[in-house]
């Protein structure tokens, strides 16, 4: 889970990295220093400052479209078997395959009308404002070349904030209902790991209740969502029958073929070895924690309603990923430890089985067709990062850009 304070740090985390936002970032702050005129005095709206907004609007929106270039010809290069050998791979050799292509330029456009980034002088454009473009560009090229058949959502800070749950009045809701009612599926795709229905319908209860009551909802469409909790560990499918609106799926019945053969003697031996590094950890930081054993997670919590301060958080996600990352076991079993923002869990699996076990619970859907929302995109100590191997993705900061993002995609598939 990640407060926007958190994702304000995690920019900066990132600019050590040689992501493709933080490349654009740095594209587009030589412009930004060539042409913005900070010691010009200007009356706000007088026509000089009008001439450089939109010579500045220019440089970015033809940097743009080159950046968006770069990644056609990446894509290119994906599917003529040479991945490797794209300039982007040269420039952002982190940088993944492209499951649709990303409409960047329209997209600054779009979001250069809501924020204003051309016409500001003294503030480069930021993180944050390429953030914005690239979810824009994504929802862009879902719908114009593509089509969403899933969306799946992270919990915390993605539908609700974080530890809270999702009540009658959040605005999601009809955002969602709407989304199954055209046919889409739907999965919450979350950490959160319970293995009964009631504690699900606690932390979903508005949602699931507002599906259940829905009378514009068939009864197939209301089959369109899915609960999906531990990461990849527990399914539950919708019940209009149920009192808690859940009912779990058997594993037998929805487990990926690779799954099978993840052997409950490695989970315990992983799991083990990651409860020995989180105890370590607390009693060698001194945390304030307790440490919560489950079947197929562990994690440390803060004890008496106390925070644990960011950097003992991330040492802890950073010591036992480690530990785990050189271990055998940690070979043989794929795994997710990340900071919840409070807490720090590590669970079995990671979202992009979850995101996978959504797809082909409804039947084989194409990562193509498939954006996963979340607000943990950081490569360190992040959840919905892993997403990004089975989906497109949208990174939110906040419950509130969740709901902007969903109408966003509704107005791009509406237009396209
Ligand atoms: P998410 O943002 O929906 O992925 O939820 C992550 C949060 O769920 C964590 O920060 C924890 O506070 C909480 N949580 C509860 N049980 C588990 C578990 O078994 N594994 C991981 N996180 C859990
Ligand atoms: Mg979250």
């Amino acid at each position: 889970m990640t407060t926007r304070y958190r994702v304000e740090y995690a920019l900066k985390a990132i600019t050590n990295t040689k992501s493709l936002l933080l490349n654009n970032q740095g594209l587009l702050a030589v412009p930004f220093v060539l042409h913005s005129q900070p010691t010009v005095t200007y009356q706000e709206n007088s026509e000089g400052l009008k001439t450089v907004a939109a010579d500045t609007y220019q440089r970015y929106a033809e940097i743009m479209r080159d950046v968006e270039n770069l990644i056609n010809d990446h894509i290119r290069h994906h599917e003529r078997n040479a991945p490797g050998k794209s300039k982007l791979k040269l420039l952002v050799p982190s940088v993944g395959n492209f499951f649709t292509k990303l409409d960047i330029e329209d997209a600054f456009k779009y979001q250069d009308n809501q924020r204003f980034i051309s016409r500001r002088r003294f503030v480069a454009p930021s993180f944050n404002d390429i953030r914005l473009i690239l979810n824009s560009a994504q929802l862009l090229g879902l719908a114009r070349s593509s089509d969403v058949e899933l969306v799946t959502f992270d919990g915390d800070v993605t539908l609700y904030d974080d530890g809270a749950c999702l009540t009658p009045d959040n605005p999601v809701i009809p955002r969602i209902l709407r989304l199954l009612e055209q046919g889409r599926k739907v999965g919450i795709v979350t950490a959160a790991g319970y293995e009964d229905a009631p504690k699900y319908y606690g932390r979903l209860q508005g949602l699931l209740d507002a599906v259940h009551d829905s009378s514009t909802l068939t009864a197939a469409q209301k089959q369109g969502i899915i609960v999906m909790g531990g990461e990849s560990n527990f399914l539950f499918r919708f019940d209009q029958d149920s009192d808690v609106r859940l009912t779990y799926v058997p594993r037998d019945e929805w487990l990926l073929d690779d799954m099978k053969a993840w052997a409950e003697d490695d989970i315990k031996e992983l799991l083990d070895l990651a409860e020995s590094a989180l105890r370590e950890c607390a009693t060698n930081l001194n945390l304030p924690a307790g440490v919560l054993r489950k079947d197929r997670a562990v994690g440390v919590y803060p004890v008496n309603g106390v925070r644990i301060n960011r950097e003992q958080l991330e040492e802890t996600v950073l010591v036992v990923q480690n530990t785990v990352e050189r271990s055998t076991v940690g070979s043989r079993l794929p795994f997710c430890a990340f900071n919840g923002g409070n807490d720090v869990f590590v669970d079995i699996g990671d979202k992009s089985w979850g995101v996978r076990v959504c797809q082909q619970y409804f039947g084989g859907i194409d990562p193509s067709k498939t954006l996963h929302i979340g607000d943990q995109f950081l490569s360190a100590g992040a959840n919905d990062f892993k997403a990004r191997l089975a989906s497109t993705t949208a990174w939110i900061a906040s419950p509130a850009e969740t709901v902007d993002l969903l109408d966003e995609l509704e107005t791009a598939v509406g237009s396209s």
